[in-house]
């Protein structure tokens, strides 16, 4: 099987994401029927997709033609037969209670013709447990997409137990050919591997809040203004780069990680990768360049968000 054997996709399951999973499929062109329980619930999904489109071509992010078309290539039903017999590839988008995806993804394998591949939108299990009983081992795995899922683009792509790679390139290759950034995750573990890194600064915040250390508005505004304002450009390793920290001497390194890790197997690690003194990805000999290139956008940001009203 190869990606161009992929003709028609299905979702299952039409709610707050998985309407707007649908709308990334039609969107790149492919057939989409989306299955939910009842002609109201798919009602909305319907509107909430034309909502979408609306705003989409408001915004000139695609042309009214383009949105026709996205349209015109959106089916639903109630029946999940219709979905499993039409679909090549099946995303499940449904209630996130462990028996109902097992179940769902049980009868799809049963319902589907052997090459159609079926992945889950799961925040929290894993392929493991939710196609434990599903025979096409072979040919499940999960896709992790990030609300709104029609626009925020990275998604996360991680195989079960089973998944062949054939499998696994198809499904990263979809993501490409629908305009998403697939994030290749190689281990299962609940929570994969982005809601890990949300969910560390979730908790902590929750903490600090609990603690009475900050204000809820305080925590939201000092992200936002601050490693969040640094953020669309830099993540922890680029932003161990760009900071310099690479350059430091070992002991300063060294004590400023001093119990922030999680155990000592990971503190080992990470303190050997340090010790090298390298970056990560920016070249030593165009570090000047590489922050100027930094510096750059982030006044565009600055510019664009905090000083809209000054000229
Ligand atoms: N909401 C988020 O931000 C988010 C982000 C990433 C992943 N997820 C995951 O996506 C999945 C769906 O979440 P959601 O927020 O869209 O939930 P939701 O409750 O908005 O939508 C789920 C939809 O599935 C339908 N449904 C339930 N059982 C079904 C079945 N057997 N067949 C067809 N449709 C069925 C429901 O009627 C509902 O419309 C969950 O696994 C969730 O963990 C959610």
């Amino acid at each position: 099987m190869e990606l161009a054997d992929i003709k028609k996709v299905g979702v299952v399951g039409g709610g707050t994401m998985g309407f707007g999973i649908a709308i990334n499929f039609a969107l790149g062109g492919y057939p989409t029927i989306i299955r939910d329980l009842s002609d109201a619930l798919l009602q909305q999904s319907t509107k909430n997709i034309q909502a979408s489109m609306d705003l989409f071509v408001e915004e000139e992010l695609i042309t009214q033609a383009e949105a026709d078309g996205t349209l015109s290539r959106i089916t639903t039903t109630t029946k999940l037969e219709e979905v499993a017999t039409q679909s090549d590839f099946i995303t499940e988008v449904i209630v996130e209670r462990l028996k109902d995806k097992q179940v769902l993804f049980k009868t799809l394998d049963q319902l589907c013709p052997p090459h159609t591949i079926i992945v889950s939108n799961t925040s929290g299990f894993v392929m493991s447990d939710i196609g434990a009983d599903v025979r096409r081992q072979d040919k499940i795995g999960l896709t992790h997409y990030f609300a709104p899922p029609h626009i925020v683009p990275g998604v996360e792509v991680a195989k079960g137990p089973g998944t062949t790679d054939e499998t696994y390139n198809i499904i990263y290759d979809l993501m490409q050919k629908v305009r998403k950034i697939p994030i290749r995750v190689r281990k299962e573990l609940p929570g994969y591997l982005l809601n890990r890194i949300q969910g560390a600064m979730g908790r902590e915040a929750a903490r600090l809040w609990a603690e009475g250390v900050a204000t809820a508005e305080d925590i939201e505004l000092g992200i936002q203004s601050t490693f969040g304002f640094r953020m669309p450009h830099e993540g922890p390793f680029l932003h161990y780069d760009l900071a310099g920290i690479w350059k430091w001497s070992a002991d300063i390194r060294t004590r400023r990680r001093r119990g922030s890790e999680p155990s000592d197997e990971v503190a080992e690690k990470i303190s050997e990768r340090m010790d090298e003194g390298k970056p990560w990805f920016v070249d030593p000999n165009r570090f000047d360049e590489a922050v100027e290139k930094r510096d750059r956008e982030y006044i565009r940001r600055l510019k664009e968000l905090y000083r809209t009203d000054e000229k």
